[in-house]
């Protein structure tokens, strides 16, 4: 079974544990490392054509400008196709509630009908948010599970937590 595993990430400047931190590997990405090495799926990184700023406060306003436009920031590179999969892993870091634009942008692009979304989200306290209804809403056709949220900061260490999760939902 063909496993895609499409997330989107942001490295640099970020909020972990109440501190302001560089990192090296966005937390998401951490996670999504994580699931590549357990189910030996497809990674897929989805970068906006414009990134959003490496300074924290700066991208803060700028992902809620683009949330409040209800934007479709452009993405530099696209799978070929998700023909082969039958399973997306999706992540993503929860962005004011939701996901990024851009995992919008993503989800509008590809019919997922017949397809099944295993959504993941690191966030600093909010949990998944509103992100598992608007996912159903943009994929109309594909069966959604309720997802796994992992808190930002221990994203790297969460083997354990995801190993479980894979094996509950597999
Ligand atoms: C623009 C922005 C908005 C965020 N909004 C929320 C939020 O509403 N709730 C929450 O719990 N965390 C929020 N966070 C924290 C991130 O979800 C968290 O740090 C996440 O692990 C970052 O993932 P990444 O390193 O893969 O980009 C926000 C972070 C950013 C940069």
């Amino acid at each position: 079974m063909a496993e895609l595993i499409a997330f989107f990430s942001r490295r640099d400047e970020n909020y972990v544990n109440g501190m302001l931190k560089k990192l090296d590997i966005g937390n998401t990405e951490a996670a999504a490392r994580i699931i590549q090495e357990l189910t030996g799926g497809e990674l897929f990184q989805i970068e906006q054509m414009q990134a959003y700023s490496k300074d924290y406060n700066e991208c803060i306003a700028q992902a809620r400008a683009d949330q409040k436009r209800d934007a479709r920031p452009e993405l530099k590179t696209w799978p070929v196709s998700l023909g082969p999969y039958d399973v997306v892993y999706l992540g993503y870091p929860n962005y004011w509630g939701t996901m990024p634009m851009a995992v919008f942008t993503f989800l509008e692009h590809f019919d997922f009908s017949g397809k099944t979304i295993r959504p993941f989200c690191t966030h600093e306290g909010s949990g998944m948010g509103g992100s598992i209804s608007d996912i159903r809403k943009l994929c109309p056709g594909a069966r959604v599970e309720t997802g796994l949220s992992i808190r930002g900061g221990s994203a790297g260490r969460s083997k354990k937590d995801i190993e479980k999760w894979i094996g509950k939902e597999r």
